[in-house]
């Protein structure tokens, strides 16, 4: 999934970047700003910890969690190519053939938008991010219907509203241009999905697979706050687990992972993939973890 990347100014990438700019509404944009978003965006404006910090190292927080967003936005993007490289050679049909070519377009187009604005001489990493692993395994390992059910309905349907979320906040014009554009691709390839899962049907091993996978997903999403925490943390140079908790508080934990559950059990329903799951999965789903649990849950990580 982590293809490399040629050497600078090798001739086949001058070749793609040409090829691209006719294509991305980004072209000859750079990030010429630290931080795209503002405390307010992410929550801070209500964690003491960073109210009490100078105004510097508050700046350097939001660079942080916008090189952070960019990095993973793009390692999003170049899975989302990769994986529909699999599908266009697994497809059944002309139809799905069709489709997933026009969405591995749509994905390189994406990953060109979001390269413009990542930090020159920065590797990007997609390694600690278990977000962007849980992707990547996904996509190399299971067969089609479950990719199509996890990746196309689930994670793009969330990846709808995550950059719609990136989108309202952004305060560079040009990034926020590009947003607009991935946000409506990306509904056509959460379409597409809904579409396919709704009329896929799983024997006993796939769905426990796919029980598996959309279980797993629901824990990430409870974790959806954690670079916030991770970032402030190693700024400011460590927290008790008193502290942890209270930012986790502050950054109002269980009423953000449930919503973003409730998004989950909602892409579920939409697809009728709820019909096709356990009711201790749906039941599951519903447990959005508060802040004790995200404290725990962030320590183990932490220490693994
Ligand atoms: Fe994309
Ligand atoms: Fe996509």
């Amino acid at each position: 999934m982590n293809t490399k990347v040629t050497a600078p100014y090798s001739k086949l990438g001058a070749l793609v970047n040409s090829m691209m700019k006719t294509k991305c509404v980004s072209h000859g944009s750079k990030r010429e700003i630290d931080y795209f978003w503002n405390a307010s965006h992410f929550g801070l404006d209500k964690v003491g910890i960073y109210q009490d910090l100078p105004e510097e190292v508050q700046n350097l927080i939001l660079k942080l969690l916008t090189d952070h967003n960019l990095n993973e936005s793009y390692f999003i993007e170049k899975m989302g190519m990769s994986y529909a490289a699999k599908m266009i050679l697994l497809s059944e049909s002309e139809e799905e053939k069709a489709l997933y070519s026009a969405i591995a377009c749509d994905e390189a187009i994406h990953l060109y938008e979001v390269k413009n604005f990542l930090n020159p001489g920065v590797e990007a990493t997609y390694q600690g991010n278990g977000f962007l692993k849980f992707i990547s395994d996904v996509a190399q390992t299971s067969a089609p219907k479950i990719c199509q059910s996890v990746l196309q309905v689930s994670l793009e349907g969330h990846g709808m509203s995550y950059y719609s979320w990136l989108r309202t906040g952004c305060h560079d014009p040009y990034f926020k241009e590009v947003l607009g554009r991935i946000m409506q691709d990306e509904a056509a390839h959460h379409g597409s999905g809904v579409i396919i899962a709704s009329q896929s049907e799983f024997n006993l091993t796939e769905k426990k697979e796919l029980e598996e996978h959309l279980a797993y997903f629901g824990n990430l999403l409870n974790c959806t706050l954690f670079p916030i925490v991770v970032i402030l943390e190693k700024v400011v140079g460590g927290f008790t687990p008193e502290q942890r908790i209270k930012v986790f508080k502050e950054l109002e934990a269980s009423r953000v992972n449930s919503e973003k559950l409730q998004g989950l059990s909602r892409l579920l329903s939409v697809s009728r993939l709820d019909e096709k799951v356990s009711s201790s999965l749906k039941t599951a789903l519903t447990h959005a973890w508060g802040p004790e649990h995200c404290s725990a849950a962030l320590s183990q990580m932490l220490t693994n």
